[in-house]
C-alpha cells in the first residue's frame, strides 16, 4: 500500500477478508500470531490503507472468528477505529439460514409445513456452542457519512400495500438491509483454498458503495481472487496482493477464464 501510495493510486473502495487467527491452514501464511500481534498487524494494515482510500471510499472488512473467541472481530474494529475509520455499517453475511413455517409469511410463496433451510450448514462439533453459521462484514469509512447506492442491491417489497406508504417508498424497490443471505457455489472439486469467500460478497459490497466511471477496487489478502472476478463482471479495475505464490497462480487462472467467458458475451451470472 506504501507502494501505491507512493505511485500516486488511489481506490474507491478495498474489499478484503484477511486471515482471521483461527490457526486455518494456508501454504505460506501461518494463522496462528499471538493475539497482540495479530490485532497491531491488523492495524498497521489499517493505517496504511488509509493512504491510498479516496476520502469518500469505502473499506469492507469481512471477518469471521472461533465460538470460542467470539470477541476478536469487535477488537480489529476498535483498531481500525483507533486509526481514525468510523465504522459506517455492520452487515451480518448469513451462510445459512433455516426458518420455522410460521415465520415464512402468508404472502409467500416459498410457504411450506417444514422449515425452510438454505445455504451450506457445516455443523461444530461441540456441546457448548451452536453451528457458526455467519460472519461480519464490517463496512468502514473515513468521515461515517459516504452516501451508498442501498437501491442498487435492493430488493422487491414482498407486501406491495408498502408502496407509496412511506416517502421513501415511492417505487417497488428497497434496501435489503444488513442481513445478506449468500450461500457457497456448489463445488464438487477438492478445495484450492480453504478459506474463500463467494464473489457474490465482494460484488455486493461494490455495489453498495456504488459503480463510478474509471473506479478502482482493492484486496489486500487477495486468496484465488474472488474479488477480482466480483471486479470483471461488474466492469471495474481491480487491484489485489497476496503472499502466497499458488493462490496467485489459481487466481490468475480463474481470472483469465472469467476473461474468456465475458469475451465470448457468454457472462456467468451465477458469481
Ligand atoms: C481469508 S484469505 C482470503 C481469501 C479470498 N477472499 C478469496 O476468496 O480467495 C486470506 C489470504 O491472505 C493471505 N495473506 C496473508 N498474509 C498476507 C500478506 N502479508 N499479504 C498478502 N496476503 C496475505 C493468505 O495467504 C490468504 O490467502
Amino acid at each position: 500500500m506504501h507502494k501505491m501510495k507512493g505511485e500516486n493510486i488511489l481506490v474507491d473502495a478495498i474489499v478484503t477478508s484477511p486471515p482471521y487467527n483461527i490457526n486455518k491452514e494456508y501454504g505460506e501464511y501461518k494463522d496462528n500470531k499471538e493475539i497482540d500481534k495479530y490485532l497491531e498487524w491488523l492495524q498497521d494494515v489499517a493505517k496504511a490503507s488509509q493512504l491510498i482510500l479516496k476520502n469518500d471510499g469505502s473499506f469492507f472488512l469481512n471477518i469471521g472468528c472461533r465460538p470460542a473467541e467470539p470477541l476478536i472481530p469487535f477488537l480489529v474494529v476498535e483498531k481500525f477505529v483507533k486509526v481514525g475509520y468510523v465504522l459506517q455499517n455492520t452487515i451480518h453475511w448469513i451462510k445459512s439460514v433455516s426458518i420455522d413455517p410460521e415465520d415464512i409469511g402468508r404472502n409467500n410463496e416459498f410457504r411450506s409445513n417444514e422449515n425452510l433451510s438454505i445455504g451450506h450448514f457445516k455443523p461444530i462439533i461441540s456441546e457448548r456452542y451452536l453451528s457458526d453459521l455467519h460472519e461480519y462484514v464490517f463496512h468502514f469509512t473515513k468521515t461515517g457519512s459516504v452516501k451508498v447506492d442501498k437501491l442498487r442491491t435492493g430488493v422487491t417489497y414482498q407486501d406491495k400495500s408498502n408502496i407509496g406508504r412511506w416517502k421513501s417508498a415511492i417505487r417497488d424497490k428497497r434496501d435489503r438491509g444488513n442481513v445478506w443471505v449468500i450461500s457457497y457455489p456448489t463445488i464438487q472439486e477438492s478445495r484450492p483454498h480453504p478459506a474463500v469467500f463467494p464473489a457474490k460478497l465482494p460484488q455486493r459490497c461494490i455495489e453498495l458503495h456504488g459503480i463510478k466511471p474509471n473506479m478502482f477496487v482493492y484486496d489486500p489478502f487477495m486468496g484465488i481472487g474472488n474479488t477480482a472476478l466480483a471486479c470483471i463482471g461488474l466492469k471495474v479495475n481491480y487491484f489485489g496482493t497476496e503472499i502466497d505464490p499458488r493462490y496467485i497462480k489459481v487466481a490468475q487462472e480463474q481470472i483469465s477464464r472469467k476473461i474468456e467467458t465475458y469475451l465470448r458475451g457468454n457472462e456467468d451470472k451465477s458469481l
